[in-house]
């Protein structure tokens, strides 16, 4: 029999599939079409201290191997979220749950950790220093060490929670970043978010995207992913969650030896609905193929 759980700053999970934010909603939607208990956890949609309508339409480009979205960080505000979306998400998933939380200050950020704090059920805060989508806050916190760290030490003061920072994969140093978070005092780090990308019609001339650019996501970004996962796993002693075009049992494996401890998937629940469940379904046999017993004998492997 392979084992395919993992643990993640003291939670324990039946193995390391996670649906990465935005693209599973708060986990209710999901659990019409299969049991969604079956996953590790889920990072539910990105959460601001007010609602936000998000960027203008349109908002999806479609490309070779994946898509780019402008979304904006579309949200019904931390308030709504904790009163309307947690409770219908507890009747449907009893596992602990990650919160993904964005700002446009440091102080908004500070504002939904305080809150979130309080949620039984939200066993890791993810920070999102890594929208590419809004013109200030988001990314932008992610892009200096300096902006990074003073993040990860306000969000930290506030909460008891394990706190991943979610980094971007637009900037040049991608390790240094994550160093930055480490001495901050972050539990973990959660990478790559979207990679800035555009399209343009060539009917119209005009970019295809209202905000002109977005965040590219995909089976096409996969080896970026890696490679990032794989320097930032060589930085740190923290736990990582690795994600970017992962979509299927033997990407999620390769996370691993990369040195991510669990995976995201994103676009391909878009693609598929069902990936999560197929993926987790087909990993014991993946595992035997390569004669993997355990997961969580495999983190890093592939580091020399
Ligand atoms: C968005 O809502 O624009 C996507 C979220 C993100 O890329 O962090």
């Amino acid at each position: 029999m392979v084992s395919t759980k993992i643990s993640l700053s003291g939670i324990d999970m039946d193995n390391p599939i996670i649906p990465a934010s935005g693209t599973f909603g708060y986990g209710y939607e999901y659990a019409e079409l299969y049991n969604i208990n079956i996953l590790g956890s889920f990072s539910f949609k990105g959460t601001t201290k007010d609602p936000r309508f998000g960027n203008p339409t349109p908002r999806i480009a479609e490309c070779m191997g994946g898509m780019i979205n402008s979304v904006g960080l579309q949200n019904p505000g931390i308030d709504k979220v904790i009163k309307e979306e947690l409770p219908k998400l507890k009747e449907c998933f009893y596992k602990p749950v990650i919160a993904n939380i964005s700002g446009f200050s440091k102080e908004e950020y500070v504002h939904c950790c305080k809150l979130i704090d309080k949620e039984e059920q939200v066993g890791i805060i993810e920070v999102n220093i890594s929208c590419p989508n809004v013109k200030k806050g988001g990314m932008s916190f992610g892009t200096t060490p300096e902006s990074a760290a003073e993040i990860t030490r306000a969000v930290k003061e506030v909460t008891r929670k394990p706190v991943y920072m979610k980094l971007s994969p637009n900037v040049a140093n991608i390790a240094e970043i994550a160093i930055a978070c480490e001495d901050a005092g972050a539990d973990g780090i959660s990478l790559i978010n979207t990679l800035l990308g555009m399209r343009i019609d060539l009917k119209s001339k005009a970019p295809v995207i209202a905000n002109k650019m977005g965040g590219f996501s995909g089976s096409a970004i996969f080896p970026v992913a890696l490679r990032m996962v794989y320097q930032v796993y060589e930085a740190v002693d923290i736990p990582i969650i690795g994600m970017g075009g992962v979509s299927s049992a033997e990407d999620v494996i390769e996370m691993i030896m990369a040195g991510a401890t669990g995976v995201q998937i994103g676009a391909a629940n878009l693609v598929d609905p069902y990936i999560c469940k197929k993926i987790i379904e087909d990993l014991p046999r993946v595992m035997k193929k390569y004669n993997i017993d355990k997961l969580e004998n495999i983190i890093g492997g592939a580091h020399r």
